[in-house]
C-alpha cells in the first residue's frame, strides 16, 4: 500500500492562491479531445497519472477499480473497432479500459488488514473490515442473506433511527463499484491534463466485445474507455458550455 507521503491538509485557501489557480487551469482546460497528435505518452507519465487516479476517494478504501492499458497492436486494433472506430480511440496514444470490480471487496478487505500502515492494526479497523464490510456486501446464495439483512435494517431503522442501507443485490454492488471507479477515471483525466496531455471518456463502445477482448468476467464492468494523447489542433469539436448552476444546485 502506498503511504500517505505529503498530507497538506492545512493549505491556506484565500481566493487566488497558486494552488487554486493551478487547479482551475487544469479543470478549465480539460476538454473531451477527439483527435490526438502522434506524440506518445511516456510510460512514466502514464504511470504517474494512474497513481494519481488511484488516489481518488473510494468507499472504505476498498479500491474496486482496474485499468487496462491496451498497448498490444492487435488488441488495440480490435479495441478501436469496439469503440465504434471513434477518432478519440483511433488517434489516441494510449487507450485505457477503466473497469469496476464487484468481486474484490472481500479480498481487498483482507489486504487492507495485511497492509495497514499502522501496527498493530487498531481493533476498530479490524472489526470494521471483518464484520461491517462483510455485512455490507454479503448476499448469500439466491440473495438469502440480503432478505435477512433487509428485514433487520427495517427493524433497526424504526427503533434506532437512521442507518445506512447495505448492498442487497448485484446491481447495488455494481453501482457501488462503478461510483468509485468513475471518481478514479476523473482523476486520471485531470492528471493527464496536468501533465500536458488530454483525454476523451467514451461510453460509446461494445461492452460484451470489449470484455471478450480483455478476457474479463461477469464481475468486471467497463465503466468507460479513455482515449488519451496530445491534443491535435482540430481535436476539440465544439465550444464548451454548461447549463446555469441554478438549475442544478439546491441550497436546502
Ligand atoms: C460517461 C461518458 C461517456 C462519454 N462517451 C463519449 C463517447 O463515446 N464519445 C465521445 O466522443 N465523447 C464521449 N463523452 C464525452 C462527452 O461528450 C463530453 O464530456 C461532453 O460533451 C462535455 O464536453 P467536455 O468534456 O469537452 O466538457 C463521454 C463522457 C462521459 C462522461
Amino acid at each position: 500500500m502506498t503511504p500517505d507521503t505529503d498530507n497538506q491538509a492545512n493549505i491556506a485557501t484565500p481566493d487566488n492562491t497558486p494552488q487554486l489557480q493551478a487547479f482551475r487551469a487544469i479543470v478549465e482546460s480539460r476538454r473531451s479531445v477527439r483527435r490526438f497528435t502522434d506524440t506518445p505518452i511516456p510510460d512514466d507519465v502514464l504511470a504517474d497519472c494512474l497513481r494519481l487516479a488511484m488516489l481518488a476517494p473510494n468507499s472504505s478504501n476498498l479500491q474496486p477499480w482496474e485499468f487496462y492499458v491496451i498497448d498490444n497492436a492487435d488488441s488495440r486494433k480490435r479495441a478501436v473497432k469496439n469503440c465504434m472506430n471513434q477518432n478519440a480511440a483511433k488517434t489516441s496514444a494510449r487507450l485505457i479500459a477503466v473497469v469496476a470490480r464487484t468481486d474484490v471487496w472481500h479480498d481487498h478487505a483482507k489486504q487492507i488488514l495485511r497492509e495497514y500502515p499502522d501496527t498493530p492494526v487498531p481493533k476498530k479497523v479490524k472489526d470494521y473490515y471483518t464484520k461491517v464490510v462483510a455485512m455490507d456486501f454479503l448476499r448469500g446464495p439466491a440473495n438469502v442473506v440480503s432478505v435477512a439483512k433487509w428485514s433487520a435494517i427495517q427493524v433497526v431503522r424504526r427503533i434506532k433511527g437512521p442507518i445506512k442501507s447495505p448492498y442487497y443485490t448485484f446491481e447495488d454492488t455494481k453501482n457501488w463499484a462503478t461510483n468509485n471507479t468513475a471518481l478514479a477515471a476523473e482523476n486520471l483525466m485531470l492528471a493527464l491534463r496536468a501533465h500536458g496531455f488530454d483525454s476523451c471518456p467514451m461510453g460509446g463502445f461494445d461492452e460484451p466485445a470489449m470484455k471478450r477482448l480483455l478476457k474479463l468476467g461477469d464481475d468486471h464492468h467497463i465503466v468507460m474507455m479513455i482515449g488519451a494523447g496530445e491534443r491535435a489542433d482540430n481535436g476539440v469539436y465544439n465550444t464548451q458550455f454548461r447549463f446555469d448552476q441554478t438549475q442544478f444546485v439546491h441550497y436546502v
